[in-house]
C-alpha cells in the first residue's frame, strides 16, 4: 500500500514538472522525427514557436551550415528544407528570445546510401518514417495545399527517343504541383530526372508497395514499389528488353532496385548515378579498378599496368571518357560478364575499339 501512496506522489510530481517545462517551450519540432532514415538529401524541418515570441532561430545542420532567422513569423512556423551529408547528420535548432531565453533541441538524421561504406546501413534505433498520412497532413494543410494535382493544369509532351521509349505527359509548369512547395529541393541537381523535374512525382509514387517493402503499405499515400523496375520499364522500355535476353545479369538490376545506383530524381552525376560511373562500379569491384583482369594474360605482354578503365577518350563512343560501361553493359548482356557484345567469349568485346 505504502509504495503505490508514493508512487502515485512521483506521478503527481513528474505531472506537474511536465506541465511547467510544457509551458516554457520555445520551440517544437513537427517534422522531421528524431531518429529518422531518409535515402535522398533533403529534410523538410519544421519548426513550431510561440507567435510573436522568438527574436532569433538559428538551425545548424548536418552540411554544417548555418541559417539564422531574425525575426519571428507572425504564425510562429518556421518552414527549412535542409541539405543532409551521406551518414550521420546531427542538426541543432536554437531560439532565441527578447528577455534573453534560449532553447535548443537538436535531430539526428541518417542519410543512406548502399553505394558509400559510410551510410550503407543506418546504426541501430534509426528508423524510416512516413510522412504522408492523414495525421501528419493536417498539421501542414492549414498553410499548404496538400492534394494531389493533376488537374486543369496545362502540360506538355516529351517525345520519344535515346533512353526514353515513349512519348510523356508532363506538366507545363512544375510549379502548378502542389508538391512543389515542399520537395522542390529535390529535383535542384545539376543533372533533373524528366518525370521528377516536371512533377509527375506519381508515375512512381503510386501508393504502393512491393517485395521489399511490403511492410509500409498502407503507411503512406505516396510510397513507391520496391522493387521499382516495373514503373522505369513504362519509360524506358530497352532496359527491360537488354534484361530479358540475358547470358549474364546483375544483381541490383536483376533484382529491380535500379535506385540504388541511379537517384530518381536528379543528381550531380550523369544518368542521375548516386556517384560518377568509375567510383560507383569500383566500390563493389575494387579488385578490377586497376584493368588487370581485361584479359590478362593477352593484355600484359603489351601493357604490364593492365588495361586502363578510365582517363582516356572512349573510341567507341564519341564525347565519352572511357570506363568500366565502355566494356561492359550495368544491366546485363547477352555475352559473358556483362560485355558489351553478343558473342560468346570476351575476345568479342575488343573489336568495339580495337581495328584487328
Ligand atoms: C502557419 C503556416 C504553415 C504551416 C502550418 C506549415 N507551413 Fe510550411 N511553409 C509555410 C510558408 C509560408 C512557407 C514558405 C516560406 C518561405 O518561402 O520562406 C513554407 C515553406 C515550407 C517548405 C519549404 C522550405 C524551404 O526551405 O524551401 C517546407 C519543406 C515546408 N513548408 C514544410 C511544411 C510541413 C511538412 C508542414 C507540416 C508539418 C508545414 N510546412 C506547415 C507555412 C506553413
Ligand atoms: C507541406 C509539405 C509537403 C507537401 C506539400 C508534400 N509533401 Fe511529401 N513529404 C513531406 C515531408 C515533411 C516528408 C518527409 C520527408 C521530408 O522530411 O521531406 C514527405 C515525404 C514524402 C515522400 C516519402 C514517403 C513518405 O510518405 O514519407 C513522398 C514520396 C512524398 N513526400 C511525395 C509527395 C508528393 C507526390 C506530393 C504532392 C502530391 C507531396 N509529397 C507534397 C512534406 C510535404
Ligand atoms: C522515377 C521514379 C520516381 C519519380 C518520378 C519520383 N520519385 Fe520519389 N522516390 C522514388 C524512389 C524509388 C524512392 C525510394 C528512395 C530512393 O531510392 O531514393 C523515392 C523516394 C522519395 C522520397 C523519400 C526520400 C528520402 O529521403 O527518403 C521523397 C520525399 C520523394 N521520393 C518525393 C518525390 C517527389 C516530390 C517527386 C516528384 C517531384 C518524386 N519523388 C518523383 C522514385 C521516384
Ligand atoms: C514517366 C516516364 C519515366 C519513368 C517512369 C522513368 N523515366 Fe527515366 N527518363 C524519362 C525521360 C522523359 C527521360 C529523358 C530522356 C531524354 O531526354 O532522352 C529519362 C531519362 C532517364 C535517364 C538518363 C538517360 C540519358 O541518356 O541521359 C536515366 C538513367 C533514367 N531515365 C532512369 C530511370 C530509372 C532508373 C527509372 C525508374 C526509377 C526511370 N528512369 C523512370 C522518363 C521516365
Ligand atoms: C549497378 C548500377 C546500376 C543499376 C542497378 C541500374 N543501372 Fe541504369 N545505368 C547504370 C550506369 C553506370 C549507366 C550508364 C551506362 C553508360 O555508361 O552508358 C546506366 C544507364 C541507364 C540508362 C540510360 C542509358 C541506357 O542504357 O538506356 C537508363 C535508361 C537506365 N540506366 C535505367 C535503369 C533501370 C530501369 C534500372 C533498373 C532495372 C537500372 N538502370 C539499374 C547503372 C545502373
Ligand atoms: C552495390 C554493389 C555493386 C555495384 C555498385 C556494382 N556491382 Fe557489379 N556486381 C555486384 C555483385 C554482388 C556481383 C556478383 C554477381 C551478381 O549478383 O550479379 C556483380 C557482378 C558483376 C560482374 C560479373 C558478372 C558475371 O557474369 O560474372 C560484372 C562484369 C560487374 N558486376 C560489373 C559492374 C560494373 C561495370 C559496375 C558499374 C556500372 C558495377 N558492376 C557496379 C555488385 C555491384
Ligand atoms: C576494356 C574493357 C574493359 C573495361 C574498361 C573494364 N572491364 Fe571488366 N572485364 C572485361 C573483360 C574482357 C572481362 C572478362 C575477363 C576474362 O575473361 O578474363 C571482364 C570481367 C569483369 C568482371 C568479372 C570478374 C573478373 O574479374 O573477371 C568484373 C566484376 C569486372 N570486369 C568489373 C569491371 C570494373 C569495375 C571495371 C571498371 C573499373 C571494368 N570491369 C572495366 C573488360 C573490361
Ligand atoms: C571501349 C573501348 C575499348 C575496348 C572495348 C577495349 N579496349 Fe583496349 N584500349 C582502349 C583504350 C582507350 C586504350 C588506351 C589506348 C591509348 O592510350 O592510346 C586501350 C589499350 C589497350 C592495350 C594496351 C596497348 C595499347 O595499344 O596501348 C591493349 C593490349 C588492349 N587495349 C587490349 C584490349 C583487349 C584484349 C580488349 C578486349 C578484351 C580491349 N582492349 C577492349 C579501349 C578499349
Amino acid at each position: 500500500m505504502r509504495s503505490k501512496g508514493a508512487l502515485f506522489l512521483l506521478l503527481c510530481g513528474w505531472l506537474l514538472l511536465a506541465e511547467a517545462r510544457a509551458e516554457s517551450k520555445l520551440l517544437e519540432i513537427e517534422s522531421p522525427k528524431n531518429m529518422s532514415i531518409y535515402d535522398d538529401a533533403f529534410a523538410s524541418l519544421v519548426i513550431k514557436t510561440p507567435p510573436g515570441k522568438i527574436k532569433r532561430l538559428e538551425i545548424e545542420t548536418g552540411e554544417g551550415k548555418l541559417y539564422i532567422y531574425k525575426s519571428s513569423p507572425k504564425t510562429g512556423y518556421y518552414c527549412k528544407s535542409v541539405k543532409l551529408k551521406l551518414g550521420d547528420n546531427n542538426i541543432t535548432i536554437t531560439a532565441y528570445t527578447d528577455d534573453n531565453k534560449t532553447e535548443t533541441k537538436s535531430l539526428k538524421l541518417f542519410y543512406r546510401s548502399e553505394v558509400y561504406e559510410i551510410a550503407e546501413e543506418a546504426p541501430y534505433k534509426y528508423k524510416k518514417y512516413l510522412f504522408h498520412n492523414d495525421k501528419n497532413e493536417k498539421l501542414c494543410s492549414k498553410c499548404h495545399d496538400m492534394s494531389p494535382d493533376f488537374k486543369k493544369v496545362s502540360k506538355k509532351t516529351i517525345k520519344a527517343k535515346g533512353a526514353l521509349t515513349t512519348d510523356v505527359e508532363v506538366l507545363e509548369n512544375p510549379q502548378d504541383s502542389h508538391c512543389y512547395s515542399c520537395h522542390e529541393p529535390l529535383t535542384s541537381r545539376k543533372n533533373g530526372h524528366a518525370p521528377s523535374v516536371n512533377f509527375m512525382c506519381t508515375v512512381c509514387h503510386t501508393g504502393k508497395a512491393g517485395e521489399y517493402n511490403l511492410l509500409d503499405e498502407g503507411k503512406s499515400r505516396y510510397l513507391q514499389p520496391d522493387p521499382i523496375a516495373p514503373r522505369c520499364f513504362k519509360c524506358h522500355e530497352r532496359v527491360e528488353e537488354t534484361m530479358k535476353h540475358n547470358r549474364s545479369d546483375h544483381g541490383l538490376t536483376k533484382l529491380g532496385r535500379c535506385n540504388k545506383c541511379h537517384n530518381p530524381h536528379s543528381s550531380a552525376n550523369e544518368f542521375f548515378l548516386r556517384k560518377p560511373i568509375w567510383q560507383l562500379c569500383t566500390t563493389c569491384h575494387a579488385e578490377q579498378a586497376s584493368g588487370k583482369h581485361v584479359i590478362n594474360a593477352f593484355v600484359f605482354s603489351r601493357n604490364k599496368e593492365g588495361h586502363p578503365t578510365r582517363g582516356r577518350p572512349d573510341p567507341s563512343r564519341p564525347g565519352r571518357e572511357l570506363v568500366c560501361s565502355s566494356c561492359h553493359n550495368p544491366h546485363g548482356s547477352k555475352g559473358p560478364f556483362l560485355l558489351r557484345t553478343t558473342g560468346s567469349t570476351p575476345f568479342k568485346v575488343c573489336k568495339r575499339c580495337h581495328k584487328k
